[in-house]
């Protein structure tokens, strides 16, 4: 399967940053690997005009599971798709914790992302509280269970694992916890879907240029959900290089 470099730029990028993604794009004419790139709503259509035709795909960081209505301050999947959206994230840690979504919404958040022709980007990862319980492996396997879309397959659905306790904080998971999980996820969804094998597996939590080879090496692993490290191009273009040499290294 291709491998997957995506960067989420969370609540940040202002107009300068189309710049940044545009040096991505730049740096990597004809990647080996897919580059996503997930900006704020607002960037999404001026960077959709500014990255035609390169290499740099855009997705969006969550949509509302309804295809349209009364719904003030949230946009539809659709909307995100003409704004130049290919992949919409749902149920990352962030909207769990700040918006109180559980794996019924995001289930229902991929489904409208899958309906509206694009990839479903689907977050789970456990607390730390959960991991030092000895439960991280109950959280995945029922965060996936619940969070799934009707229908996923490899070409409509990713996963990445962020352990909550790694985004932002500078504390990457060991290898050794990567791994488990990855391997664990990978058995679930053999359960779930008919091709999960080929399901792309990512992992997200304070990836940066100097831990990239050593977790893109790992077994399970399809890529990075990238947030801090993928606001600007001289931090994400290493971890793109990083994934290029391991899909070199496993091809
Ligand atoms: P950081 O890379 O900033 O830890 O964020 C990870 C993340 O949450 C990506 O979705």
């Amino acid at each position: 399967m291709r491998k997957l470099a995506a960067g989420n730029w969370k609540m940040n990028g202002m107009t300068a940053s189309i710049a940044e993604a545009r040096a991505v794009s730049i740096a990597h004419p004809n990647p080996s690997v897919d580059i996503l790139l997930c900006p704020p709503a607002t960037l999404l259509s001026r960077m959709a005009e500014s990255l035609a035709n390169s290499s740099v795909a855009l997705g969006a960081q969550d949509c509302h599971p309804a295809a349209c209505g009364a719904h003030t301050g949230d946009i539809a999947a659709s909307m995100l798709v003409e704004g130049g959206a290919s992949a919409i994230i749902v149920g990352h840690s962030e909207r769990r914790a700040d918006h109180g979504e559980g794996d019924a919404t995001v289930k229902a958040k991929a489904e409208a992302a899958i309906a509206a022709g694009v990839v479903a980007i689907v977050c789970i990862g456990e607390t730390l509280e959960e991991r030092e319980a000895g439960r991280t492996l109950d959280v995945t396997r029922a965060q996936i269970a619940g969070s799934l879309p009707a229908g996923a397959t490899a070409a409509n659905t990713v996963v990445a694992y962020e352990p909550v306790w790694a985004i932002g904080t500078g504390k990457v998971a060991t290898p050794e916890q990567i791994a488990e999980v990855h391997a664990d996820l990978r058995a679930t969804l053999a359960g779930l879907v008919s091709d999960a094998s080929e399901m792309r597996l990512l992992y997200g939590g304070s990836v940066k240029a100097a831990n990239a080879a050593e977790i893109f090496a790992l077994g399970n692993v399809d890529g990075a959900l990238v947030g801090g490290a993928s606001l600007t191009a001289d931090n994400f273009n290493p971890i793109i290089d990083a994934l290029e040499a391991a899909a070199s290294a496993s091809s």
